[in-house]
């Protein structure tokens, strides 16, 4: 069967459905008509426009009108859209953490795609975990897919200073309980925190993801930044609605774009911008499901050593609204380029290196020049040792320089809730030399792994102007937080990880530079304490938490379904009638 537009006839999946005159594509065509003409049934692609849009997800909220400008795309391009809604995890709603349900997500979106009648997929992601989970399903089918994500909100202003959607959030709420900021004055600032559409706006992990998708090719060039309310964005929906349609006729699909290269040229997007910590789980989850070997050592020796470029909250002062005026992520890539493999094929169906040809950069404030960045060493460290065996990682652009190589007595906290009901006692034994030691928040023990890493420091440290600790968890930290916080310590607690076994007082070490977390206690101790120690009981009995908890994989690995690794394609064997 051959299409109306320009391009290499294929032979349209959706033909299937449609391109006979059984009593079955009777039955599909009849259905789904309701008003289409017939014409629309014959030989033109059938673009999906996967949509986690959902009012409880307000990152994700104005993705429907979004949509719609998708859909003029398709149109025009000679194709048929179809719009169809997926699970939406909204970062600051959703309990017990978003990350619980990823996986859950990335299997709606899989299954969505290849039970239903199209032919390609526009994506159409923003908050946090919406766009890995997004990719990941997208990717285990492998029709031709593209991703557009939201945009960032505009930047908040309050009393004549900007404020970042997070960022500052953290530090006011840090004020406060040291005493250096009011409570009303706090929540005077609620309302313009969060001033329009789209998804946080400092270099979190939603604008990281989304910097991700457009460094690794799967979205048009100047994705990421464009701020969510911007004419410019609606344009981009148009386009990406274009450009799905003539991806069907290439039969252009993830696995052509999402290469081994295509991973390595977003890891040192990741360093340069002082991304997330959280796309470290998103990128090894993603290479799992299209059979890329990526491993977490990968983010330390491609991208640890390189610079950071982007001036941008949290661990710089700009915001993405900046980053976007000063050129956004082909300016970066440009900067980049003698270190990225511009070969790479992206799907505009060129090489990426077209994506940032004949950028520059607008602000040198806000994108700095790799002669001179803002920190010469800023990429994801990832640490080994005895309390670490699989690995744990850090962000040094987010942390303090002079905490970057500590010793200190371990102060212990074996669920979450107990450190909230401890850390704000007068009596807590607790000086800035302390390490704060977090367990019960991996992956199995939460579940889920919440982004409670950046543990907020005991009140009376703040009080006399302490402003960092060093602190360890297997939980995970929000993109949008700093500190000096080890995360994403594997094995986790719950399943007899080394971080179980630590008891207050014990010493620990951590050198970043040297790449090592010790625990200072002799084997025989380990091994006597790792006799006694009981695992905790199961938290689940049913449902999706036990699904879950039963498979989930640890931190090292990108926390994803033990039986979702791979791809399923997109074939279907049996019929429903
Ligand atoms: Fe949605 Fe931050 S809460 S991106």
């Amino acid at each position: 069967m051959s299409n109306d537009g320009p391009g290499t006839p294929v032979q349209l999946r959706t033909s299937h459905w449609y391109g006979g005159d059984t009593r079955d594509h009777y039955i599909h065509r009849s259905w789904m008509k309701r008003g289409l003409p017939d014409d629309a049934f014959s030989g033109k692609p059938m673009i999906g426009i996967c949509n986690s849009a959902s009012e409880l997800t307000p990152c994700n909220m104005h993705l429907t009108e979004l949509a719609e400008h998708v859909k003029r795309g398709i149109w025009e391009a000679g194709g048929v859209p179809f719009e169809f809604p997926v699970t939406s995890l909204g970062e600051t709603q959703i309990q017990p953490t978003a990350m619980l349900l990823r996986n859950l997500m990335a299997m709606d979106v899989e299954e969505s795609i290849r039970g239903n009648p199209i032919d390609g997929v526009v994506l159409l992601a923003g908050c946090d975990k919406t766009t890995p989970a997004m990719v990941m399903g997208a990717a285990s089918v492998d029709l031709p897919a593209i991703i557009m994500t939201g945009g960032p909100m505009l930047t908040g202003r309050h009393e004549g200073k900007r404020l970042g959607s997070a960022t500052d959030m953290w530090k006011m709420s840090e004020a406060v309980r040291a005493g250096l900021l009011s409570n009303e004055e706090f929540m005077a600032t609620e309302s313009v925190m969060t001033r329009s559409a789209g998804h946080c706006n400092p270099m979190g992990t939603a604008s990281t993801m989304a910097s991700m998708v457009e460094a690794l090719g799967l979205t048009l060039p100047d994705n990421a930044a464009i701020p969510a309310p911007d004419a410019r964005r609606k344009r981009l929906a148009h386009l990406t609605g274009r450009r799905a349609v003539q991806m069907v006729r290439e039969d252009l699909r993830p696995s052509a774009v999402l290469t081994r290269s295509a991973f390595e040229n977003a890891i040192r997007v990741l360093s340069v911008i002082g991304g997330s910590t959280n796309a470290v789980l998103h990128l090894l989850a993603i290479a799992g499901r299209v059979g890329v070997e990526l491993t977490l050592d990968d983010f330390d020796r491609i991208g640890s050593h390189l610079p950071l470029l982007a001036n941008v909250m949290p661990a710089g002062e700009h915001l993405m609204e900046d980053f976007y005026e000063a050129g956004g992520i082909p300016a970066v890539m440009a900067e980049l380029e003698e270190l990225l493999d511009g070969d790479a094929f992206a799907v505009t169906g060129v090489p990426i290196r077209e994506h940032w040809a004949g950028r520059t950069t607008w602000n040198r404030d806000v994108i700095r020049p790799l002669t001179d960045p803002l920190i010469a060493e800023a990429g994801i460290a990832v640490l080994r040792g005895n309390l670490c065996p699989q690995g744990a990682v850090v962000k040094p652009s987010a942390a303090s320089p002079e905490l970057l190589t500590h010793t200190g007595p371990a102060l212990v906290f074996d669920t979450i809730e107990d450190f909230k009901e401890r850390i704000d006692d007068p009596d807590l034994d607790v000086t800035a030399d302390t390490v704060m030691v977090l367990r019960g928040c991996g992956p199995k023990g939460y579940p889920g792994m919440p982004e409670v890493g950046n543990m907020p420091l005991p009140a009376k440290l703040l009080a006399q102007g302490v402003v960092d600790m060093v602190r360890i968890s297997d939980a995970r930290m929000s993109g949008t937080a700093f500190g000096t916080t080890v995360l994403h310590t594997a094995p986790e607690s719950t399943v007899g990880g080394p971080l179980a076994l630590v008891q207050t007082g014990d010493v620990i070490t951590l050198d970043v530079p040297g790449r090592s977390l010790t625990l200072h206690v002799d084997d025989l101790e380990l091994a006597r304490r790792r006799a006694e120690w009981q695992a905790p009981p199961p938290l689940a009995e049913r449902g999706w938490y036990k699904l879950y908890i039963d498979h989930v994989m640890q931190a090292d690995t990108g926390c994803d379904l033990d039986f979702l690794v791979g791809c399923s394609g997109s074939t279907i064997t049996r019929e429903s009638h």
